[in-house]
């Protein structure tokens, strides 16, 4: 009878942490610029990091012709200033180079041998991942609190329901 009761409880407290689990997130690959070979002075890199949304883990993809182009980590200044000397890294090695984001800062990438200044540099804000609590524990704006109360309270009578029936 104690066995039975201890695993029915079990149940219970998996079944209840299991509505209040922590929804992770896969990391995703960005293709800069878009496309399979998009590190180019063609690219508007302004326009489509606007678009795309940075976490912690995620990985770059430049794709591009390594005799012509590389990728090169830099700081803010030589990004603005669009200096290749002095880099943080160099990410180039085949034109099909990826690289992990794996702090929550700002990265600059640029071109170098002059291809800056056509443009070729990315600023990339990466975002720490933002936990998501479901299904309804998001205190703010886009769940309203009656509905977290509610299904809070549904989500206990049940469990003393459930209780009632089977731990006696
Ligand atoms: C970036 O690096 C250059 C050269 O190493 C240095 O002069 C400059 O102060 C650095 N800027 C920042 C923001 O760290
Ligand atoms: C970056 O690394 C690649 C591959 O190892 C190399 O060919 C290239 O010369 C390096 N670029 C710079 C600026 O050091
Ligand atoms: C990218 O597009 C934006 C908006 O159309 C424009 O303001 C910006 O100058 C462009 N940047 C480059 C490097 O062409
Ligand atoms: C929350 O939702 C309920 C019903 O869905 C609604 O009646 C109430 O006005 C909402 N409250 C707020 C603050 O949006």
């Amino acid at each position: 009878m104690e066995v039975r009761r201890k695993i029915i409880l079990c149940l219970l407290m998996t079944i209840t942490m299991g509505c209040y689990k922590v929804e992770g997130r896969e990391p995703i690959l960005h293709r800069v610029g878009g496309g399979r070979y998009t590190w180019t002075p063609k690219a508007n890199f302004t326009t489509w990091s606007s678009h795309e949304n940075f976490y912690k883990g995620d990985w770059l993809y430049f794709g591009f012709d390594k005799l012509v182009h590389n990728v090169l980590e830099v700081n803010k200044t030589n990004y603005e200033n669009c200096i290749d000397t002095n880099f943080i890294k160099n990410i180039t090695k085949g034109g099909r180079d990826v690289v992990q984001l794996l702090e929550a800062r700002t990265y600059y990438y640029l071109c170098g041998r002059g291809f800056c200044f056509q443009g070729m540099k990315i600023a990339v804000k990466v975002k720490e991942p933002t936990l998501q609590l479901s299904p309804s524990t998001l205190p703010n704006k886009a769940l309203n609190s009656t509905r977290i109360i509610n299904t809070k309270l549904i989500g206990f009578l049940i469990t003393v329901l459930i209780m009632n029936v089977c731990v006696i």
